[in-house]
């Protein structure tokens, strides 16, 4: 019998164009106020459950199989169990991130665990009170996502914990790992944090600092936790697969060719074959993949550290103005590696090989590092 992996279906929609995996903001009410957030809500109405269990029906056809739920806190979003049943219904993946709170209060976990979620991915911000919550601005949200951990655990739930990493975090990034093992949880770490969605960038000021990245990454390969992952920029078909296998839709039902490039190609209200505009033509989502095929020759190839850099056209236009401007961020991201994989080498340690140009299952160039799935 001939089984077929994900990958290479994941293969075949970047050359087919279709659209595997949405990613829905089912709304931008928040319980936390995290500082250094990307979001930015604007005052129009935001889908009903309604509406968004109409649009399931328009990804399901289209041949979307994993809806990943999140905001703002998807939670938050008054039908929230309805609409992420009617993910189940229809046979579709599961997914959800959250900030955990609404987890604390078992009755709810106990809602949510009968769903069987794919996966959960729930943000820690820090290995203490103190630092998780100067990072979420609201005192015991800490304490509520420990509660909420235990009930998942206990309900035997897949869990990820991601962690963004920033300037006040920084060091605490074993204890957070120790904090996750403890529970039986992974912790993935996310080394970019990016522009808000409409490109203000004071997000950025957090980021952590240059030479500690440099530790990190080494740190990461010798306890053979990832490789550096070099990326073969003369090879690349594409930077990224933006406006190919995945698509996001905001909570006002405005549809973008990846979670970050926020040029919109439609309302899902005002389509009915999600299909037909992705097959295209369609004036935003050929020129994402134009600039997502170009970028690898174009930009990437003529810098040393592009190969170990995470690249993505979306932040290069938020923060330049251009989308294929190798720009501040990316190129510390390129040298940061590049600088770790010169101490490693001098330490004889072996690199893990690189594992291709492209991102997991959204496609994003953020992602390659095995981090970034915001
Ligand atoms: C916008 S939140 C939505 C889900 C949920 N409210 C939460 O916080 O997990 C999705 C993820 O993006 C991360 N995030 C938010 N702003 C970010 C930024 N500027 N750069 C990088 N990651 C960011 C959050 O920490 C979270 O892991
Ligand atoms: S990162 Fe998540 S929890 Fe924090 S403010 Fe944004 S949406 Fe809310």
């Amino acid at each position: 019998m001939s089984t077929v992996r994900v990958s290479d279906l994941i293969e075949r929609a970047y050359d087919e164009v279709r659209p595997l995996n949405a990613q829905l903001e089912l709304t931008y009410k928040c319980n936390l106020l995290c500082s250094f957030c990307y979001n930015a809500p604007k005052q129009l109405r935001e889908l009903s459950g309604e509406q968004w269990i109409a649009a399931l029906d328009k990804l399901q056809a289209a041949g979307v199989f994993t809806v990943t739920l999140t905001g703002g806190e998807p939670m938050c979003h008054r039908e929230y169990f309805d609409i992420a049943q009617a993910v189940r219904d229809r046979a579709l993946v599961l997914k959800t991130y959250t900030n955990g709170v609404l987890l604390a209060d078992r009755e709810t976990a106990e809602r949510y665990a009968a769903l069987a979620p794919f996966d959960t991915e729930i943000s820690l911000h820090g290995a203490d009170a103190a630092t998780h919550d100067r990072l979420t601005g609201i005192g015991g949200s800490f304490d509520k996502l420990l509660i909420a951990l235990g009930h998942l655990s206990d309900l035997g739930l897949k869990v990820t914990l991601k962690t963004p990493i920033t300037r006040l975090n920084q060091a605490q990034l074993r204890e957070i790992e120790q904090l996750g093992a403890r529970l039986g949880y992974r912790v993935t770490f996310d080394t970019n944090i990016t522009p808000t969605d409409d490109g203000d960038l004071s997000p950025l000021s957090l980021a952590a600092d240059r030479e500690f990245m440099v530790e990190f990454f080494v740190d990461q390969v010798r306890r053979g936790a990832r490789g550096l992952n070099p990326r073969p920029v003369t090879k690349m078909k594409q930077n990224c697969g933006t406006g190919r296998v995945g698509l996001t839709i905001d909570p006002y039902g405005q549809i973008f060719p990846c979670v970050a490039w926020r040029r919109p190609v439609a309302n899902i209200l005002d389509i009915d074959d999600l299909a037909a505009l992705w097959r295209g033509p369609n004036e935003t989502l050929d020129y994402v993949r134009k600039v997502a095929e170009e970028v690898p020759q174009t930009t990437l190839v003529k810098h040393e550290e592009a190969a170990f850099a995470s690249f993505c056209p979306a932040v290069a236009e938020k923060e330049t103005g251009d989308p294929y401007a190798f720009y501040e961020a990316a190129r510390v991201s390129g040298l940061t590696r590049l600088e770790a994989q010169r101490r490693l080498e001098g330490g004889k340690t072996a690199l893990r090989k690189s594992q291709g140009c492209r991102g997991k299952d959204t496609g994003c160039a953020l992602e390659d590092d095995g981090v970034k799935d915001r």
